[in-house]
């Protein structure tokens, strides 16, 4: 076994923390500037945080325009970004700046929202919009940032009775390095009732 140090300088626990927790969702996340120019990001720091209420976070690796955008306006989308869109999405990850919309360069169209004014992405399945729930600020400057769910939109296509699919939505995870996933084997197997998970063993 090789041992990290998140101490010693020579790691950097950065890359070392991308090739291990993994595969990474991506939530492409929408807003706009006070002065209405639309925004579209990557962020593959993203999960759900809460059930009840109903949750997200993605982590803003220092201050971006994206996180400018939902402090001032306290909204966002998440589009879900998928393989057809992986061109797209990469693009959209460049620096550019504020005043520059990464719908014009990409080409992707935007789409209004219902509840929010921030824009999600019209090619994606799948949009989620969010109301800014809170923020937390760690030392180095890195944020996550909360945003309650306030309304999801799935394509009609993408459901199977009335539920996404997951082989119909084709989500795109963030992996180590330049390195990119799809879903790969998808295994069925339900939860255990605890009778039957002591009963199994040790199997
Ligand atoms: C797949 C992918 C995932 C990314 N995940 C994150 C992330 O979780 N947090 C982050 O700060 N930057 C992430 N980035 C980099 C941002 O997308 C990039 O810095 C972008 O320019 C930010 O845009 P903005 O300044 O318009 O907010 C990711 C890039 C890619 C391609």
């Amino acid at each position: 076994m090789r041992n990290y140090d998140p101490a010693d300088p020579e790691v950097h626990m950065h890359s070392l923390l991308n090739a291990v927790v993994l595969p990474r969702p991506i939530a492409w996340v929408g807003s706009r500037t006070v002065d209405g120019v639309d925004n579209v990001a990557p962020h593959s720091y993203f999960t759900i945080s809460s059930l009840n209420p109903p949750i997200v976070q993605f982590t803003s690796i220092g201050t971006k325009d994206t996180l400018r955008n939902v402090r001032q306006t306290r909204e966002f989308t998440v589009s879900l970004a998928n393989r057809e869109l992986m061109a797209q999405i990469n693009i959209s990850s460049a620096p550019v700046p504020p005043q520059v919309s990464e719908f014009d360069i990409t080409g992707l169209t935007r789409r209004s929202s219902v509840k929010v004014d921030a824009p999600s992405v019209a090619e994606s399945p799948v949009s989620i919009e969010c109301q800014l729930f809170d923020t937390m600020e760690f030392a180095g400057g890195d944020v996550v940032v909360f945003g309650e769910v306030v309304w999801v939109r799935v394509d009609e296509d993408c459901l199977i009775d009335g539920y996404p699919d997951v082989e119909l939505l084709a989500p795109l995870s963030r992996l180590g390095g330049p390195f990119w996933g799809d879903v790969g084997t998808i295994s069925t197997m339900t939860r255990p009732t605890a009778e039957e998970a002591m009963h199994t063993g040790g199997t």
